[in-house]
């Protein structure tokens, strides 16, 4: 990135045009946020449901009163602990966030993320950018500049190049207009995290069960082409050697997303290694890279080795059951 860069993208963004930027977490693809067929841009390229609303980037907390109104202390002390950073909180929406940002809403999502490319895209811009994953609705978050590629060359003005994302899953989405405040999806920063300042309840959706609060939980999410297995519970080695054993006998290519104290019990097959149970920063900053991966292997079958839904791991099992699409073996 240089500076020179960032003044072509940030014009592209006052013109109107659509920008993917890398953010701490994915890639998102932006646009003027007060700009509806700025907008619209977003919705085309991703082939993305218009109900389905975006998150509204800023880089400054000053910008906040002009998006939300209304909002209570508790959120202010989440704002002031984790912005910036990869949370975003769901808020009363002013009059002047059009209804396309939010899919006709009466909150907004907003979040200030934190990654040098991205806020100087945003400073320079001086607007509020609504920008979602920068990938086909449906497909795998991008955390390369090349996922952007792949999926949406030649639908959007430009790819601003900011290597690999650091963090690798999205952002966690908190309604903060419920008393407590509802995770609606889990992310970055943890439940665990959060109810050190506030009390949060878990939305049914956020376990991934289905939830009118959360309007993407009906779209599937995160789907790779190749079939998808998630194996939980207390048995998980045994069960998914099980299953190795049968894709053999039917000459069948498989491969185990797992974790590394587990890669030599599952001997015949292709090893993803999520890294090490105890560091899952490891395993957030690959899954979206191996659910790509995964088409390109050949494979007729990726089993992945679930894990306890504590800190990390509930977004990680959040993301593994989404990309399963309901092939799930609880042992
Ligand atoms: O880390 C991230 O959050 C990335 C980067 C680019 O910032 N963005 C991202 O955006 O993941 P997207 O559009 O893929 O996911 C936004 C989520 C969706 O689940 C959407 O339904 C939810 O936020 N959302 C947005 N506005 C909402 C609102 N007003 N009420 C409830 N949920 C909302
Ligand atoms: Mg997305």
């Amino acid at each position: 990135m240089n500076s020179t860069e960032i003044e072509i993208a940030a014009k592209l963004l006052q013109q109107g045009e659509t920008v993917a930027f890398p953010t701490e977490t994915v890639y998102g693809l932006g646009a003027n946020a007060l700009d509806r067929e700025a907008v619209a841009k977003i919705f085309a390229a991703k082939g993305r449901p218009a109900d389905n609303p975006l998150i509204i980037h800023c880089y400054h907390q000053a910008q906040i009163g002009d998006l939300a109104r209304g909002w209570c202390q508790q959120a202010q002390l989440l704002m002031e602990r984790f912005w910036p950073g990869p949370l975003t909180l769901v808020l009363p929406k002013q009059p002047a966030v059009p209804g396309i940002v939010t899919g006709g809403l009466d909150t907004v999502a907003l979040r200030i993320p934190n990654h040098p490319i991205a806020l100087a895209l945003l400073r320079t811009a001086a607007l509020p950018v609504a920008a979602p994953s920068a990938n086909v609705s449906g497909r795998p978050s991008p955390t390369r500049p090349e996922h952007v590629w792949q999926d949406l060359a030649g639908k959007i003005s430009a790819i601003i190049d900011g290597g690999v994302t650091p963090g690798g899953l999205e952002s966690t989405v908190l309604d903060c207009t419920t008393s407590p405040f509802r995770l609606l999806r889990p992310g970055g920063v943890t439940v665990e995290e959060l109810r050190e300042l506030v009390p949060v309840a878990i939305d049914s959706g956020a376990r991934g069960e289905s939830s009118p609060r959360s309007p993407a939980r009906k779209y599937q999410h995160y789907a790779p082409e190749t079939q998808l297995l998630l194996v939980t519970g207390y048995r998980i080695q045994a069960a998914i050697q099980e299953q190795i054993q049968r894709c053999r006998e039917k000459g069948l290519q498989v491969a185990v997303m797992s974790f590394t104290e587990s890669r030599d019990a599952y001997a015949g097959a292709e090893i993803m290694d999520l890294g090490s149970r105890r560091n899952l920063e490891t395993a957030a900053s690959r899954i979206y890279h191996f659910l790509r991966e995964a088409d390109k292997g050949g494979f007729d079958l990726v089993i992945i080795e679930g894990l306890p839904p504590d800190d990390l791991g509930l977004a990680l099992m959040d993301r593994f059951r989404k990309a399963a699409g309901g092939r799930i073996i609880q042992t």
